[in-house]
């Protein structure tokens, strides 16, 4: 099978040529454009300025491969309908829809959260995807935070997800509060990473930071960060100007809100794993990209077996439309007219 992604859900058009055989999967190719550096001076992502990017982009990317397309054409289109912003969806589907009527071939709408767990797959055999249940799952993206049960292959349960911002959110907020550019994960990340080397000239005042660990204690599998990020904001309007604006201050608080972000992630999934008795896990979405977590994830995690994509794979691409479009390949279809962006999915 040789099945075409994509991706436009939010800020990033991709396109995406996975093939299968005799139960392996290849990655063919995988063409993202990011927007994030047109998005970084709003703070955040404009759909509708999204929307005219995807337009100016799909054509561009999918330029790119149309000789390999119509030399060797696919059997499939996975294209993601949701969740993510209404405008954008639309123009991944739109563009769908014009390249299997050219081609003949039927399309499965894909569900976007679940094909950030299922991209885990692409370095198994099919077979060995399929038997990997029961797992637990841990979805970390900008718009959502759930731990999902799958007791069997493609068979879902959420146990728990925010009640308000998403982590990926909060980290873009705090990183917003802070003055740093859109989006806030990797920035925030890349000041963390230079804590060991201010450690010995932290001023005393800056000694006691500490920022709440929300619903860590809870006896649920629910999250909350819209707490975290207005004590990061007391925190930073107590300060005086010279004080926030200095660098050890960004790095401390960097360094807290990763931590306080990702212990409750930890923790939860911890007691979700030990409650259900399972052994296996898998992680996606776009803030598993953090090596922080990554590396923490596999200490807590050792008696585990732990999936976790590849960095690029955690990141939106075509990939996880096409990944999801293999395991769902009995939901496609021809009647094109049923297939709408769904934003709330
Ligand atoms: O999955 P994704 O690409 O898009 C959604 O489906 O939402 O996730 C985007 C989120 C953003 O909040 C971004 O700040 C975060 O992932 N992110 C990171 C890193 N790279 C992206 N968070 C922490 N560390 C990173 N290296
Ligand atoms: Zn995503």
């Amino acid at each position: 099978m040789r099945i075409l992604g994509i991706e436009t859900s939010c800020d990033e058009t991709g396109i995406a040529i996975l093939e299968e055989k005799e139960g392996k999967f290849k990655i063919k190719k995988n063409l993202v454009a990011s927007q994030a550096k047109i998005h970084a001076k709003y703070g955040g992502v404009f759909p509708n300025l999204a929307k005219r990017e995807h337009q100016k982009n799909l054509p561009k990317l999918f330029s790119l491969i149309e000789k390999s397309l119509f030399k060797d054409p696919p059997n499939l289109i996975g294209v993601t309908v949701g969740p993510g912003l209404d405008p954008c969806l639309w123009q991944g589907i739109e563009f769908a829809k014009n390249i299997a009527k050219k081609f003949k071939i039927p399309i499965v709408p894909a569900n976007h959260l679940i094909s950030h767990l299922l991209v885990n797959f692409l370095n198994f055999s099919v077979k060995k995807a399929k038997n990997f249940f029961p797992a637990l799952g841990l979805l970390v993206s900008g718009g959502h935070t759930q731990l999902i049960l799958m007791e069997k292959f493609l068979k879902f349960k959420i146990l728990g997800q925010t009640r308000d911002d998403a982590a990926g959110e909060c980290l873009d907020k705090c990183a917003r509060i802070l003055g740093l550019s859109y989006p806030g994960g990797p920035e925030l990340e890349k000041l963390a990473k230079k804590f060991q080397k201010i450690l010995p000239e932290i001023p005393e005042k800056l000694k006691k930071l500490k920022l709440p660990r929300p619903m860590i204690h809870q006896k649920n599998y629910d999250f909350s960060f819209a707490g975290l990020k207005t004590a990061v904001l007391y925190d930073f309007m107590k300060r005086t100007k010279k004080e926030r604006e200095s660098e050890i201050y960004k790095i401390l608080m960097a360094k807290e809100i990763q931590e306080a972000i990702f212990e409750v992630l930890i923790e939860k999934t911890k007691r979700a794993q030990k409650e259900f008795k399972i052994k296996k896990l898998f992680f996606g979405g776009g803030v598993l990209a953090n090596k922080t977590l990554r590396k923490k994830i596999k200490k807590e995690f050792k008696g585990c077996q732990i999936l976790i994509p590849k960095k690029e794979f955690c990141l939106d691409n075509g990939l996880l439309p096409a990944t999801f479009a293999f395991f769902y390949s009995h939901k496609k279809t021809f009647n094109f007219e049923k297939i709408k962006s769904l934003p709330n999915l």
